[in-house]
């Protein structure tokens, strides 16, 4: 991460937003991507802020989700100063330890706390900008010391070397786990392809509104998904990562950085052929899994994704029919 430490004129500003963006979308895939590769409700912490005990692995998907928010902040005011946000990322590393894992999220946080916390802002220069950061650092606070502590719980209860999930390579074979392993890809996708597109339409507030909400429900779909991975004996995938002599694996992109579309048509056309396509797939995938909770999850998935392509096809429908729609 590469740190501003002050912000005089315009470019800096955008400067230092633009740092900030690709901490926080890595660190969301990051989290999340942690969360899954270690098992539910066998470590728990005391939350030092919460004040009670809860499950290492669901106040990490907790933190994950904190950290979008942060992105969406950042985007949008990137947004407002008439650029469009980049889904670029810093690097996202997975290490074939938990606790190895756990200490890499209280780096990064101390990291970026001290660039929200020390770029000095000359001469009350955009006070927004500035007040945003300062807001978004004591949540990053706030997550250095719940990790600092599961890192502290997890090595005092002798739990310091247990292993990051690995996907079991028969599990690996199966048709179900590699649709599923498609599906997770294509949601995350997906969800951040819908945000690109709340950003895009930010101003026309309804049909950005509508937009997330979408994304909203990929995301869902994407962290269900890294669960039933879980479930059928393999582990959430990081796009494009190369495996290192420590065994930790590390990618640049773990996730598309630009998006088809710069104009209401061009981008709300990219939408029916997405949700067709999710559509398909997880007709397949219900098709394979056994009746019970999974096939219930992925039915709940495909409804919804009905859904969508329903609205959209409307989205669009009503974008042809109404001129003068920039
Ligand atoms: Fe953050
Ligand atoms: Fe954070
Ligand atoms: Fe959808």
């Amino acid at each position: 991460m590469e740190k501003v430490m002050t912000v005089a004129n315009r470019e800096d500003a955008i400067k230092i937003l633009t740092v900030a963006l690709e901490h926080e979308w890595a660190v969301s895939f990051e989290y999340i991507i942690h969360a899954y590769s270690m098992p539910k409700g066998k470590y728990f912490y005391q939350d030092p802020i919460m004040g009670f005990r809860t499950d290492i692995r669901a106040q990490t998907i907790q933190i994950g989700i904190d950290e979008m928010y942060h992105a969406q902040q950042l985007a949008l005011v990137l947004r407002r100063m008439g650029l469009l946000p980049s889904f670029k990322t810093d690097e996202v590393i997975r290490f074939p330890r938990v606790l190895d894992n756990l200490k890499r999220d209280k780096q990064t946080e101390d990291l970026v706390t001290d660039l929200y916390q020390s770029a000095r802002f000359v001469e009350g220069s955009f006070p927004e900008i500035h007040n945003m950061l300062l807001n978004i650092s004591c949540d990053e606070v706030r997550h250095g010391r719940q990790f600092q502590t599961m890192i502290e719980t997890m090595t005092g209860e002798g739990a310091g070397d247990v292993s990051s999930f690995k996907p079991a390579p028969q599990a690996e074979q199966k048709e179900e786990v590699r649709l599923l392993h498609e599906l997770t890809r294509l949601e995350n996708e997906v969800a951040h392809r819908y945000l690109y597109y709340s950003y895009l339409f930010s101003e026309h507030q309804d049909l950005g509104a509508r937009l997330f909400k979408n994304s909203i429900d990929h995301m869902r779909h994407w962290d269900k998904n890294s669960g039933m991975l879980v479930k059928l004996g393999s582990v959430i995938r990081i796009e494009n990562a190369e495996i290192q002599p420590d065994g930790s694996e590390r990618s640049l992109k773990p996730m598309p950085d630009i998006y088809p579309g710069t104009d209401r048509l061009s981008a709300l056309e990219t939408l029916v052929p997405t949700e067709d396509r999710l559509i398909a797939l997880y007709e397949k995938a219900v098709a394979l899994v056994a009746a019970g909770e999974m096939r219930d999850q992925l039915n709940f998935h495909l409804a919804q994704n009905r859904e969508h392509r329903f609205t959209q096809e409307w989205l669009l429908a009503n974008a042809r029919r109404v001129p003068n729609l920039k």
